[in-house]
Parts: structure tokens; C-alpha cells; sequence
């Protein structure tokens, strides 16, 4: 049986496509405020400003693509198991070619009901506005997991991340919960690689090889290194 790896990614991995990460000093939350776009209360407040934000994270994603490590993350599948677990509403895991994606925080390319949040549809990369109504007349919202709001998906987060023989932790902060706290569902033996060119924020993981590099290019070396490792399967 192929060993199992989980990956769990933030904006860092795509930062080399093009797309703004949230926490950098060119971060989009020094351009915007979280409590003005990324909130329920945002939502209510000015639903306007809130859509056009996300038209815009849409609008600019359709012109970029897939980067090196998007890639690599699947030539890492000829030997592994690989269950991404992503924080990121890009699909550009989807475009790489990855074939087990799990997104915790929701997917710029789909829309749901504000009448029923199981009536979910994709729209690709177009816009959305007010008054574009869901099949029961209700407004159309962003299928994003603002702040404040439940994460739906973290209990089969956690359930995976138990099963975790390795977990490859790749360009995030881990600042937010609960998806950072999901590397501490690993299990004991786990062995962690942290990819990010930043400072290591988090002291308080244990078995971790922290690779201080962009993931453009510490990813594919490290998929390289996986897979010549020769007791994997
Ligand atoms: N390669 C890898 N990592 C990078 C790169 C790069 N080229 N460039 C920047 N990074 C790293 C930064 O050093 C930082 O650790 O990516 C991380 C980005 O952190 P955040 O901006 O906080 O993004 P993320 O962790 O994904 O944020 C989590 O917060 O605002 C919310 O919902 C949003 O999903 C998002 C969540």
C-alpha cells in the first residue's frame, strides 16, 4: 500500500502564479480589511463592496496558471497517496492535475444560495452581482468561508490528517484556525516538512524539517527526494 501524505497548503504555493498572499507586507490585508470583505457582517453591511472583492480574486485568476510546485505535488501521486488539503479558493490544484483536493475555506469558482447552503454551483471565472438569484430567488453569495463562520470540512480534515504518514506543510502562516491546528492531528511517528521563505512561526511542531525556501522550488526538490526514496511502498 502506498504510504499516505497530506499536504496542507495556504497562499504561499500560489504566490509564484501571481496571486497576492494575505499576511505579507503586499498582502491583500494590507490592501483591504478583513472585517470589511472577508465577514458575515461584512456580507450584511455592504454586499456590494464584499462581491466585487471576490470578482476580483476571480477576474485575476482566470489569467494565471499552475506553478512548479502545483505540479510537483502531482508527480508526488506515481509513488504516494496524496490528499491536499488546501486553505486556498484558487483552483490551481485542480489545474495542475492533483486528483484528492480538499478545500477548507471554500472555491472562488463556485456560488451558493444565501437560502440553502447545500445548493452550491460553479460559475467559473465570471462575475456575480446583486440581484443574481439562486434556483429558490435568493441571492446569489461567494461559496467562501468567511470569518467567523464554520468550517465545514475540518472534521474530514482531521480524519485525514490522523491517517498521515507524511505531511508536507507548504506557504502558510498557520495563523488561522482551525486549519492550523490540524498539524497536531498527526500521529506520533508523522514526519512534517514545512516549505515557506518566511520566518518559522510555529515552534510548537514536533518531527519538523523546516525548508525555508519559495515553493516553486523547495517543493519539486522535495517531491524528488519522496520519490527516490526506495521504502515508500
Ligand atoms: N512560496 C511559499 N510560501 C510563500 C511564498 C512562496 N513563494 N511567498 C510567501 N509565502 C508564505 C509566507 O511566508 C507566509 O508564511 O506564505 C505564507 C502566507 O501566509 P498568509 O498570507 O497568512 O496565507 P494563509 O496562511 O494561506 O492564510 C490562511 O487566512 O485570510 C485567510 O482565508 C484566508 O485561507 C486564508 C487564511
Amino acid at each position: 500500500m502506498k504510504k499516505k501524505v497530506i499536504v496542507l497548503t495556504g497562499a504561499g504555493i500560489s504566490a509564484e502564479s501571481g496571486i497576492k498572499t494575505f499576511r505579507d507586507s503586499d498582502g491583500l490585508w494590507e490592501e483591504y480589511r478583513i472585517e470589511d470583505v472577508a465577514t458575515y457582517d461584512a456580507w450584511l453591511r455592504n454586499p456590494a463592496l464584499v462581491l466585487e472583492f471576490y470578482n476580483r480574486r476571480r477576474t485575476q485568476l482566470a489569467s494565471v496558471l499552475p506553478n512548479r510546485a502545483h505540479h510537483a505535488l502531482v508527480m508526488l501521486e506515481q509513488k504516494y497517496d496524496v490528499r491536499i488539503i488546501t486553505q486556498n479558493v484558487d483552483d490551481l490544484h485542480e489545474r495542475a492535475g492533483s486528483s484528492y483536493i480538499l478545500h477548507l475555506h471554500g472555491e472562488l469558482t463556485k456560488v451558493r444560495s444565501t437560502a440553502n447552503p447545500e445548493l452550491v454551483t460553479d460559475i467559473g471565472y465570471s462575475e456575480i452581482g446583486q440581484g443574481d438569484k439562486c434556483s429558490l430567488g435568493s441571492q446569489l453569495r461567494p461559496h467562501i468561508v468567511w470569518f467567523g463562520e464554520a468550517v465545514p470540512l475540518i472534521q474530514e480534515a482531521s480524519e485525514l490528517t490522523m491517517q498521515a504518514d507524511i505531511l508536507l506543510v507548504i506557504g502558510t502562516s498557520l495563523a488561522v484556525y482551525p486549519a492550523a491546528g490540524l498539524v497536531n492531528y498527526v500521529p506520533a511517528n508523522c514526519r512534517i516538512f514545512l516549505v515557506d521563505p518566511g520566518d518559522l512561526q510555529v515552534q510548537w511542531i514536533k518531527n519538523l524539517e523546516f525548508i525555508r525556501e519559495k515553493a516553486g522550488t523547495g517543493v519539486p526538490d522535495l517531491v524528488d527526494r519522496l520519490l527516490s526514496e526506495t521504502d515508500n511502498n
